[in-house]
Formats: C-alpha cells, structure tokens, sequence
C-alpha cells in the first residue's frame, strides 16, 4: 500500500508526513477546541447505543485523536481503530489516548489508495471523521471512499462525519448524494455553518433512524 502518495503534493498544501507541519497545524488547530468539541458531542449523541455498549468504532482520518476522544467519553467500553496515513499525527493520538490503549489500535492507509480498507477488521458499528475526506479532494476519490466506508458498516449501524463539504458544489446535498449512491439508504444533515457540516448516513433500518429523531425531540 502506498502511504506516501501524497508527498508530490504541491508546497501550499498540507504536508500531514512531515513532524514540523503537523506539530504547527496541531498548535493552531487546539485554538479551535472550544468551538469544535460541542459540535463533536451534538454528532456523536446521534450514534443510536447505549452508553455502556461494547461497540466498534472507526476513526477515518483520525489525526492526533480529537474526535475518537470524544467518542471514548460518551462510549467509554468502545473498542477504536484509528485510520490515518500520517506517522506525525499518530505519535500525538497515541499520546492523547494512552490511557485507553487496551481499547485503541491504529491503522495506516491512504485514503485515495483503493485497498485503504483491507487492514481493518469490520464490521463497524459506528465510523466516524473529523476534517477528514474533503482532503481527498477528487470527487471521484470521495465517492469511492464512501462507498468503503458503506461496506464496512453493519447494516445497524450509522456513519457520522463533520467536515468541510462545502469545498464542492451542491455541498451537504452533492455529499449526500454520493452517499446515497453509496448504498446509504438514509441520510441527513444535522448542522450546518458552510462549508462546515455535520451529515449522518444510515446503511438502512428505519428503525435506528426513528430512535434518532425520538432522542432529539
Ligand atoms: C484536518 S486533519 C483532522 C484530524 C482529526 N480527524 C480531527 O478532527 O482533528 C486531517 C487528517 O486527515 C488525514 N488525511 C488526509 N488525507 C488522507 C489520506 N489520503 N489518507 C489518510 N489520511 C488522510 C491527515 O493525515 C490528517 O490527520
């Protein structure tokens, strides 16, 4: 699998493989925490299991751990598989969760590699992704990614993902689209500030979906 694809990349984009630019980005990115950590809490209340539950959970490019972290605190018997393709990233993640690394492994991929997935041991429960798939880019790369991450789920079990859609036309809609495409026989977008959203996307079971609009009413 090649993890370092993504070093031809031009200088004025993110370097996520080099320590330098990934301890620089991580200083500006916890200004955001105050913000971003309510939003996260809002997803995750969606995620239709109980608090004790003993799920399996999927982090697609979980970084330094931000958004698996907040999992843990609402899921605390979660079992995690943090994916990513950034070495740097990983070093603080595994820092960040170190109490928990009983219940935490790591996985590195490329995403835009087509056998991302083939080192995961699914299905998932929950899969979840912060900032992450926009970095894709390609609109063909994201709807191939999507239609992994539809593979990987359990038909039970839910994909909730906050990031920038609104870097492509159509944003939420165009996102939700490609999901749809994927095989996601429901979704919905439950907070939006463009380009910034926060869509959820059921595999099926209608069921799950009713527990979901309950909770929130
Ligand atoms: C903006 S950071 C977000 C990190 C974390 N999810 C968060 O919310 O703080 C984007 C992450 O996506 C990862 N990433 C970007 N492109 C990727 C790719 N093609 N394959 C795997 N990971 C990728 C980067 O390494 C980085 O950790």
């Amino acid at each position: 699998m090649n993890v370092a694809k993504r070093d031809e990349r031009p200088l004025s984009e993110h370097d996520w493989h080099s320590p330098a630019y990934v301890d620089d980005w991580i200083r500006r990115d916890v200004t955001r925490d105050d913000t971003r950590r309510p939003l996260l809490h809002q997803m995750l209340m969606i995620a239709p299991f109980a608090a004790e539950a003993d799920i399996k959970v999927l982090d697609i490019g979980a970084g330094y751990g931000v958004v698996s972290e907040q999992v843990l605190s609402i899921f605390p018997h979660a079992h995690l598989t943090l994916q990513d393709y950034s070495a740097p990233m990983f070093v603080y993640a595994r820092n960040r969760l170190r109490w928990n690394s009983s219940q935490v492994c790591y996985v590195f991929s490329d995403l835009s590699d087509p056998e991302w997935t083939s080192g995961l041991q699914g299905p998932f429960d929950l899969i979840v992704s912060g900032l992450a798939i926009h970095n894709l880019r390609e609109h063909s790369l994201m709807r191939s990614c999507y239609g992994s991450i539809y593979q990987l789920l359990q038909p039970g079990g839910v994909f909730l993902d906050y990031d920038l859609f609104g870097l492509v036309e159509g944003g939420t809609g165009t996102h939700r689209g490609w999901l749809r495409e994927a095989g996601f026989e429901r979704t919905d977008c439950t907070w939006e500030e463009p380009p910034l959203g926060i869509i959820a996307a059921w595999p099926r079971n209608l069921e799950i979906f009713r527990q979901y609009h309950n909770r929130r009413s």
